[in-house]
């Protein structure tokens, strides 16, 4: 169980705390993670006083409980709820704070902070914060939780890093993905440092390239205050992604601990091939959706239609991107990214295209010969399928692919939301799924010399219907004329 503790949220009005952080503390308080003396000490602007958050929050979790709100449940989860109305810009606000959280009978000393606040703002809560005393550890941890995007490019995360560390030690930063929460991804550790069959053949001998794909059919909604400025490469592949392929890539560490993990997924990022500037191009493609048609029927605006967004906005809702590991066990393999917006179906999957034998017996010259798939799917379906070929029952020798499957959800298995995971690991003092400062930094260096290029040239760019599969200028980052991308987890034609 963890320690006693005071989550503060900042932004607790918000779409974040709305529809996850605190569905996700009752959740916790339902199955007995939070000690009994655990409180919440909610920081908003738009709600008046307690009893009006009491109620919205009681609204937001019956959307989203598990088998519907649990009234017993609800009250107790309310006993641990404060509401403190303010500004985050306020000096004074900061001073009332400290006041509150002094009173060790009503709130424990060891404090977790939550930004679920616009980035701009992360530096300066911290500022505050750390002026008065509120980051001090003599009397209890304290721990700062920071939503993604850690800056928007490489100096903007130097210098965001640079002002929180006058403040904080890393051990007290938890920088969150919340893709890092997933169940399916933290599968992809256990599937392959618990099993051994995969490792001999899992590197560039065996492996002809490794595709990891996010696509979503919903738009970019109400968000696009947010999303305009920022685009699908910062928003997707900067973080989730990126953060993907290093745990699909990485050696195994010395140890589980947090800082042997993140040491072995640093290596990855570093050994990521730099991409140059005058060849973005040939490396990452990026396009916008135009007005269509989704699920069948549903006709959608394009992006630039969508509320909000300026009036002749380049920013991508889709990129998809080439990179290479240069090292020893993946040099020369190709690993496509892509992430968009309003394409065909929502899913997220990592597919793993083996090499062919080196010698095909069971096909004539007709035949195209088949690969080996290895496909981890993340969402909707939770799963690991391998695709092998057998032979079809009759006297002929054809051969056909099939599928040898591992659903990782047992029936009546519940599924627990990401955000459930990392809270409690804040207040155990788990950091192991969360960004140490260096897997930030390389991770924009990846991403800067495509950022530098985009930025001085953003002029047009390509489209692609809703609910298409993106733009057909992405199959120009192939490799080899054979490769295709893999939708989903339908056998592949
Ligand atoms: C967020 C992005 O980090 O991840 C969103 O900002 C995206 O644009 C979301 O939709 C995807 O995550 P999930 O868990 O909703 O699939």
């Amino acid at each position: 169980m963890a320690d006693p503790s005071t989550y503060v949220i900042f932004g607790s009005t918000g779409n974040l705390s709305r529809i996850k952080l605190m569905p996700a503390l009752y959740h916790l308080d339902a199955v007995g993670k939070l000690p009994l003396e655990t409180k919440i000490l909610a920081i908003g602007r738009s709600i008046q006083d307690r009893d009006e958050f009491i109620s919205k929050v009681r609204e937001w979790i019956s959307e989203k409980a598990r088998g519907g709100l649990d009234s017993m449940l609800f009250e107790r989860f309310s006993n641990r709820l404060l509401y403190v109305k303010g500004d985050l810009t306020e000096p004074e606000m900061y001073q009332r704070l400290n006041s509150l959280l002094e009173n060790r009978y009503a709130f424990p000393g060891n404090v977790a902070y939550y930004m679920a606040i616009r980035p701009a703002d992360f530096g300066g809560v911290i500022d505050n914060l750390g002026q008065v005393g509120l980051l001090d550890e003599s009397d209890g941890w304290k721990r700062v939780v920071i939503e993604k995007p850690f800056g928007y490019d490489l100096k903007s995360a130097q210098a965001l890093q640079q002002r929180i560390s006058r403040h904080l030690k890393e051990e007290q930063v938890y920088r969150i993905d919340h893709y890092l929460g997933k169940s399916t991804v933290r599968n992809v550790l256990v599937f392959r440092f618990a099993n051994l069959l995969l490792e001999p053949v899992w590197n560039r001998h065996y492996i002809d390239h490794i595709q990891i794909t996010h696509s979503e059919q919903l738009g970019v909604g109400s968000r696009a205050a947010f999303y305009d400025g920022v685009g699908a490469l910062r928003d997707m592949i900067q973080s989730h992604l990126l953060q993907l392929m290093t745990l699909v890539a990485m050696e195994p560490p010395a140890s589980m601990t947090a800082e042997d993990l993140r040491d072995e997924k640093v290596k990855v990022l570093k050994s990521i091939r730099p991409i140059p500037q005058d060849a973005v191009h040939e490396h990452v493609c990026r396009a916008q959706y135009t007005a269509g048609t989704i699920n069948g029927d549903q006709s959608v605006v394009g992006y630039l239609d969508e509320e909000n967004v300026p009036q002749g906005s380049t920013t991508e809702t889709y990129a998809a991107m080439k990179l290479y590991i240069d090292n020893w066990r993946w040099r020369g393999v190709p690993f496509y990214l892509r992430t968009g917006k309003r394409m065909a179906e929502g899913r997220s999957m990592v597919s793993i295209c083996f090499k062919q034998p080196p010698q095909q017996f069971y096909c004539d010259a007709s035949e195209e010969l088949r690969h080996n798939w290895v496909l981890l799917g993340i969402q909707p379906d939770e799963c690991l399928r391998m695709e092998v070929t057998v032979k079809e029952p009759g006297l002929a020798m054809h051969t056909r692919q099939t599928s040898l499957d591992a659903g990782l959800r047992l029936e009546g298995e519940d599924t627990t939301d990401a955000y459930e995971d990392l809270l409690l690991d804040v207040i155990e003092g788990d950091r192991s799924l969360f960004l140490r400062y260096d897997e930030v930094e390389y991770a924009w260096r990846v991403m800067q010399p495509v950022l530098n290029e985009w930025s001085s040239n953003r002029d047009s760019i390509a489209t692609y219907p809703a609910g298409s599969w993106g733009p057909k200028e992405s199959c120009q980052l192939f490799d080899s004329e054979k490769h295709q991308w893999r939708h989903n987890l339908e056998p592949f034609k």
